[in-house]
């Protein structure tokens, strides 16, 4: 029994354009994001069978390949929602007369300014090194934001932190429309940020309660 399902775009192919062309959105979301949600139920399945048989011989690449699609299919689940159209009300910046003023205030509280937290994201998710994201979260045990560098889906994330905006800087995510120009395809993501949706999520996030206390 499948655990994980693919989720709807929450727009149509053509929607994110001149950002991201329709035919990215397609092949990101109905292959890539499908073929993690499929690795994702393959590797339950699969170690259920180790449980089973008790063979125990490919212990670590299950394991691995559990984190690996489990996370690809979430940071993709949130990424399709954390864009909205240029041309409706994705971009600019998050301001109070917009109803996101508690998440504009952590963003200055936790990096100086909106400026200095925008270069440092856009900085992680242009230079990360083979695949992976740039990822802003909120950090429950200091009650900060804070932006990660994830190494393909799973690596180098802090624990318990919680992504509320997610950049995906791998070449399938940009390749057949910017080339090799991951740096101008990052810059031009911040057209199509839905500010609603991450302050929704930070919102959610500050209610979670800290796996440690401070
Ligand atoms: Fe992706």
């Amino acid at each position: 029994m499948a655990i994980y399902t693919l989720p709807e775009l929450p727009y149509d192919y053509a929607a994110l354009e001149p950002v991201i062309n329709p035919q990215i959105i397609e092949l990101h979301h109905d292959k890539h994001h499908a073929a993690y949600v499929k690795g994702a139920n393959d590797t339950l399945e699969q170690l259920e069978e180790a449980r089973d048989k008790d063979a125990w011989g490919s212990i670590n690449g299950l394991e691995k390949n559990l984190a690996f699609h489990l996370s690809g299919h979430i940071l993709h689940s949130i990424y399709w929602h954390n864009m909205a159209s240029p041309k409706d009300s994705g971009g600019g910046e998050p301001l109070a007369a917009d109803g996101v003023g508690d998440l504009a205030d952590a963003i200055t509280e936790s990096f100086g300014s909106f400026a200095k937290f925008k270069t440092q994201l856009t900085k992680a998710a242009a230079t990360t090194q083979g695949s992976g994201w740039g990822v802003l979260a909120y950090e429950p045990v200091s009650g900060r934001l804070i932006v990660e560098q994830v190494y393909d889906h799973q690596g180098n994330v802090g624990q318990g932190s919680v992504p509320v905006l997610v950049f995906d800087a791998w070449e399938h995510a940009f390749y057949l429309q910017y080339k090799n120009q991951k740096v101008d395809f990052i810059d031009a993501m911040w057209a199509v940020v839905n500010w609603q949706d991450v302050a929704k999520r930070y919102a959610d996030a500050k209610n979670r309660t800290p796996l440690i206390t401070p």
